[in-house]
């Protein structure tokens, strides 16, 4: 047994069933998805796609690989006449990498979301003329903006910057929007300019397919998603295209841009697919916005500017600008207090992306332990209290040699007994809501 490293998993186990998950891309999978992941599949190279492999010994494969991709269509109600699937992207960044440059050509137009107001590097991100993603290099990409006062999507605005950039792919999507998006809306615009629609909805996966929010599929041209976020899968991606589309994004992956697909995490993604298809599931994904809703309430209510004033979906995103804070000292203060978010940019940002000005926290993992409402009016007091705390400790970012205070600022939390009090509750909230199977 190599102990350095398991030992490190048994730490890192613990930390997770101690602390409070918050971070919206990350969840709990199951004990069956673990042990798929985990299995015999992985020794096997399986090039190509079902019963068109480029290696011998895949009889078996091609069942595992077929199940996860009819669980795929059935998970979001698809046809398979309409619609094509492929299972095999490593991540969502790849997944969305495959549906460009099966798309698109060298220099074509891509319009995606400013990534400070919520976008993904993914979709193309870069600051300025410094074209800091490959995407961005390969393709030209327009970002547009939320609207600066309600920060919300505005369509009117979006149509303008469509008609006069005139993009070949529209994007919708990402990772700091807490609110529902007009795919219909989108869709228009991009087919008005003859784009194609792309809606990534890594983070909503999960919550579309039990029905909470909102489905793109019935306007979009293409769907990306990952596959370890709201789904509870392994971590993985899943491209969906119309069904003429097909062709050229499954060679898009193979041999376009991925080698060999990892079926044990494709066996991993089945599993959790077939998940979804339970009441407890859609139960779990109704309650997640439950909670996300009752959370975004109690910060709110304790006066700190949550981004569009609540969320619809897992995520909620705040803006501690107005608090006299910034994203950076109140994560560290919070995973000194057990409960792990993670710092991010928020709408019209004036920090740099390594010290943003807002949080961003999601209720999908606190929801697989059971808690419900009870428990988001608690965490959201931890929060306020974190929030607090670090105003009275932390002093303006700019009035302080930022490498020496910031390592100061770290070894004060670490003493702080308030923090170290809030941390012992969360732990005692953690021992009465347990990770299953974990
Ligand atoms: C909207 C969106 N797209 C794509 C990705 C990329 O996924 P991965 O980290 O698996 O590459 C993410 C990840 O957080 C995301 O939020």
């Amino acid at each position: 047994m190599d102990s350095s490293i398991f030992d490190l998993i048994s730490q890192e186990t613990e930390r997770q069933k101690k602390t409070l998950m918050m971070i919206p891309s990350e969840n709990y999978t199951y004990d069956e998805v673990r042990r798929a992941v985990g299995s015999v599949l992985m020794h096997k190279y399986a090039e190509g796609y079902p019963n068109r492999r480029y290696y011998q010994g895949n009889k078996i494969i091609d069942q595992v690989e077929d199940l996860a991709r009819n669980r795929a269509l059935e998970a979001f109600g698809l046809d398979s006449k309409a619609w094509s699937v492929n299972v095999q992207p490593h991540s969502g960044s790849e997944a969305n990498l495959a549906v460009y440059n099966a798309l698109l050509d060298v220099g074509d137009r891509i319009m995606s979301m400013f990534l400070p107001d919520g976008g993904h590097l993914s979709h193309g991100w870069q600051v300025g003329d410094k074209k800091v993603t490959l995407v961005s290099k390969i393709y030209s990409v327009a970002f547009y903006k939320l609207n600066p006062e309600t920060r919300l999507l505005d369509y009117e605005a979006i149509e303008k910057q469509a008609e006069e950039f005139k993009p070949k792919l529209m994007i919708s999507g990402g990772t700091a929007y807490p609110r529902e998006i007009d795919y219909q809306r989108l869709a228009l615009i991009a087919h008005k300019v003859g784009a194609y629609f792309m809606a990534d909805v890594a983070h909503e996966a999960g919550l579309i397919s039990a029905g909470a929010v909102k489905s793109p599929f019935e306007f979009a041209d293409v769907v990306t998603m990952t596959t370890h976020k709201t789904l509870r899968g392994p971590r993985g991606a899943i491209i969906f295209s119309k069904k003429e589309l097909g062709e050229a994004i499954d060679s898009s992956i193979i041999p376009g841009i991925q080698g060999g697909p990892h079926l044990h995490t494709i066996a991993g993604i089945a599993v959790a697919l077939e998940k979804t298809k339970t009441d407890e599931f859609k139960k779990y994904a109704m309650q997640t916005v439950v909670n996300a809703r009752a959370l975004a309430g109690v910060l709110l209510d304790g006066g700190l500017d949550v981004v569009s004033g609540g969320t619809d979906k897992h995520l909620v995103l705040v803006d501690l600008r107005p608090s006299a804070s910034s994203g950076w000292f109140v994560a560290w203060a919070l995973e000194a207090a057990g409960i792990i978010v993670n710092r991010n940019a928020v709408p019209n940002e004036t920090a740099s992306p390594f010290y943003p000005s807002g949080i961003r926290m999601g209720t999908q993992a606190l929801t697989v332990r059971g808690m419900k409402e009870t428990e988001m009016k608690l965490i959201g007091g931890w929060i306020l209290k974190v929030v607090e705390r670090v105003g009275i400790v932390a002093l303006p970012e700019d009035k302080l040699q930022r490498n020496s205070y910031l390592s100061e600022f770290l070894k004060k939390i670490e003493g702080d007994k308030q923090l170290s009090g809030i941390k012992k509750e969360v732990e005692e909230l953690c021992s009465r809501f347990p990770v299953p199977e974990l």
